[in-house]
C-alpha cells in the first residue's frame, strides 16, 4: 500500500474531547448533555471518498469542521478531494486487512482517534446467474461480495477498535459508523444478484453490529440510496437519466449526493439513531428490470 505523504492542512477543530451539544428542550425529559454529537473538530474517515457520493460526504463533513481522511483505492481521486477540503488522502484497498490497518493508523496519527466512519466505497458488476455464455463466473460474484460486504466489514471492525480507545462524549458515546447499502438489497433487479446479495449483507449486519458495539458506545447505521446522480449515472444518455428519474414517485428525479450527505450529518448528530437502515429513495421500488 502506498500512502500519500503529503498531509494537507486540516481545518481548525475544537478538539476531540468536546462533549455533545447542550440541548435545551423545555418541558421534555431529555438530558441537557447529549442529544447531538458535535461534528466540528471530530476525526472522520470516508471510504470511496475519491468519487461520487463519498466525495460529497467528505466535502460536507469538512464543511462542518470535521478533520477528514479521504480513503480510496483510486489514489488520484482521494488526493484531489483531500486537497480541495484540506483533508488527508489515503490510498487503500478496503478488502485488504493490512492496508486498512495502516490507513487507520495514518488517520489516527494525523487527526487523533476516529469518531466517524462513513463507508461508501462499493462496486457493481452486473451479470445474470445464467447468461448467454453460461453460469455467472464465480470470481465475479466473489469480487462484489469481497468489496461491498467484506470491505465494509473490514473497515468497520478496525475503525471500531480505534474508536473504542477514544474518550467518551456525552451519553457515553465514542463513535458512529454509517455504511452504504442500496435499495437493491430489497429489490435486486435482473442481473444484480451479486450486488443485491452484497448490499443485503450490509443490511443484515446493521443491527447485530450495533448490538456488538453498544458496550463500547459505538453506533452503527446504514443508508440505502435509490438512484443518485453520480458520475456513473450522469454518464448515461440524457433520455435514460430522464426515464430513471421519472420512475421515482416523488420527487421524480435522481437523488443528489448532497441529500445523502445531509442524512449522514443527521445520523452522526442524533445519538438516539442506532441499528437502523434508512432508505433514501423518493418511495422508489425497483422493478425487475
Ligand atoms: N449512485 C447510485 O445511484 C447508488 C445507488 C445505491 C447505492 N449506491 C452505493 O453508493 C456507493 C457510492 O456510489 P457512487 O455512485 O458514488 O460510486 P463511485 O464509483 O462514484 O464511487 C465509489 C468509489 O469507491 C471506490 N472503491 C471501489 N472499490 C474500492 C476498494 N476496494 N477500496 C477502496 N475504494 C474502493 C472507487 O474507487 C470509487 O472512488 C456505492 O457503495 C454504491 O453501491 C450508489
Amino acid at each position: 500500500m502506498t500512502f500519500h505523504d503529503c498531509r494537507f492542512p486540516v481545518p481548525k477543530g475544537e478538539g476531540s474531547a468536546r462533549t455533545g451539544a447542550e440541548a435545551e428542550i423545555v418541558g421534555q425529559n431529555i438530558p441537557k448533555k447529549g442529544f447531538l454529537m458535535q461534528i466540528a473538530g471530530q476525526a472522520a474517515l470516508v471510504t470511496g471518498g475519491g468519487s461520487g457520493i463519498g466525495a460529497d460526504v467528505a466535502r460536507h463533513l469538512a464543511g462542518l469542521g470535521a478533520k477528514v481522511a479521504v480513503l480510496d483505492v483510486n489514489r488520484e481521486g482521494a488526493e484531489a478531494v483531500a486537497k480541495e477540503i484540506g483533508g488527508l488522502a489515503l490510498s487503500c484497498d478496503i478488502t485488504k486487512a493490512d492496508q486498512a490497518e495502516q490507513a487507520i493508523a495514518a488517520a489516527r496519527a494525523a487527526h487523533g482517534p476516529l469518531r466517524i466512519l462513513v463507508n461508501v466505497a462499493g462496486i457493481l458488476i452486473p451479470g445474470r446467474i445464467l447468461g448467454k455464455e453460461g453460469p455467472l463466473a464465480l470470481e465475479k460474484f466473489a469480487k462484489v461480495i469481497e468489496v461491498n460486504l467484506i470491505g465494509t466489514f473490514n473497515m468497520m471492525r478496525l475503525a471500531a477498535a480505534d474508536m473504542a480507545g477514544a474518550e467518551q462524549l456525552a451519553d457515553g458515546e465514542r463513535g458512529v459508523i454509517v455504511n452504504t447499502t442500496s435499495v437493491a438489497a430489497y429489490e435486486g433487479q435482473i442481473g444484480q444478484v451479486a450486488y443485491a446479495a452484497s448490499k443485503a449483507g450490509i443490511v443484515g449486519m446493521t443491527l447485530p453490529a450495533a448490538r456488538d458495539l453498544a458496550r463500547s458506545g459505538i453506533r452503527v447505521l446504514a443508508i440505502a440510496p435509490g438512484l443518485v446522480a453520480t458520475p456513473m449515472m450522469l454518464n448515461l444518455p440524457p433520455d435514460i437519466q430522464k426515464s430513471l428519474g421519472e420512475s421515482v414517485p416523488f420527487p421524480s428525479r435522481l437523488a443528489e449526493a448532497r441529500e445523502f450527505s445531509r442524512l449522514v450529518q443527521h445520523m452522526v448528530e442524533n445519538v438516539m439513531l442506532n441499528g437502523e437502515v434508512v432508505r433514501l429513495d423518493g418511495a422508489l421500488r425497483l422493478a425487475p428490470k
